[in-house]
């Protein structure tokens, strides 16, 4: 993941020309892949969906599709890239021997796809080097909203796209007037602090919105949907694929103190309006579970 304000795409060279030449196919993938999966999970939706098990707290679900879904996608890639690595969120990490390494979520969003709720999707990303946010570099990625079939994909240097429409250069804008996405984890602790987060944020910003799904809100900025989002606790496979669909589009994704974005903190947004959330953030400690 890229770090602080710089302004070059991950994987792209300094003249600007893809690094990597096996970009174009990969982001292929990505989008197949997604896209069945989402035809699995559209087809096979029972009208009422139930929790198959619970994860870090009583409120982070796991319902039988997540797991059919994981299935679905490791078999693919096994078929397609049978060297590369899976670091999925149900089944943790499968390694691999080419140094490239997936990063899925199954259903990214799966309380709203329990509830029946629009944001809930497919993520599928591939990176080389270690497949954490600290240290990866992003080669492709794909998120494909699963209700209504929505699919952003990008490539590293190859330009981030939206059902086949190439996402224009982010538009900046002050923090007072932009509408930010955010996210809560499932642990109480951590929620307490985020819910006191984003009151103090709530009287300096045009808005706040909570959509459930991570992939879908970073995504969201890039088509400008909303102007920023940040989150504390996101996993590698919430963030992977649309981390790069904003990089991708001319936005940052970055953490605060100068790191990168991860578990601690991810914001994205257009360069001025991520230096200016950073700041805010930063003053509220909001990379912190202590209490106020
Ligand atoms: C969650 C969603 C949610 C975000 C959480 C994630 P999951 O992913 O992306 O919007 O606030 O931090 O864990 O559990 O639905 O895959
Ligand atoms: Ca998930």
């Amino acid at each position: 993941m890229r770090r602080g304000r710089e302004h070059t795409p991950a994987g792209v060279r300094q003249d600007g020309r893809v690094a990597d030449p096996r970009v174009p196919e990969l982001m292929q993938i990505a989008e197949t892949i997604a896209r069945e999966a989402g035809d699995l999970v559209r087809a096979n939706r029972p009208d009422r969906v139930d929790v198959a098990g619970t994860k870090s707290s009583a409120t982070d679900v796991v319902t039988a599709m997540d797991l059919a879904v994981e299935e679905l996608i490791r078999r693919r890639l096994g078929e397609l890239r049978p060297d590369d690595g899976v670091l999925g969120e149900e089944r943790g990490l499968e390694p691999g021997a080419s140094g490239l390494t997936w990063v899925v979520d199954p259903i990214d969003g799966t309380v709203n796809f329990l509830y029946g709720l629009p944001a809930h999707a497919v993520s599928v990303a591939v990176v080389s080097g270690d497949p954490d946010p600290a240290s990866w570099t992003m080669l492709a990625g794909c998120v494909h909203n699963i209700p209504d079939a929505t699919t952003w994909t990008a490539g590293a240097g190859g330009g981030a796209w939206q059902d086949g429409r190439r996402l224009p250069a982010l538009v900046d804008r002050g923090l007072d007037d932009a509408l930010i996405g955010t996210g809560f984890g499932y642990r109480a602790d951590r929620r307490r602090r985020q819910g006191l987060v984003a009151a103090a944020l709530l009287p300096r910003v045009r808005d706040i919105r909570r959509m459930g799904a991570a992939s879908v809100d970073l995504c969201m900025v890039a088509s400008r949907a909303l102007d920023g989002y940040y989150e504390r606790g996101l996993n590698p496979w919430d963030m992977a694929a649309g981390a790069l669909v904003v990089i991708e589009s001319g936005g940052v994704v970055a953490g605060l103190r100068g790191r990168a974005a991860g578990e601690a903190m991810t914001v994205c947004g257009p360069p001025t309006l991520v230096s200016e959330l950073i700041a805010a953030l930063e003053k509220l400690d909001a990379d912190s579970d202590a209490e106020l």
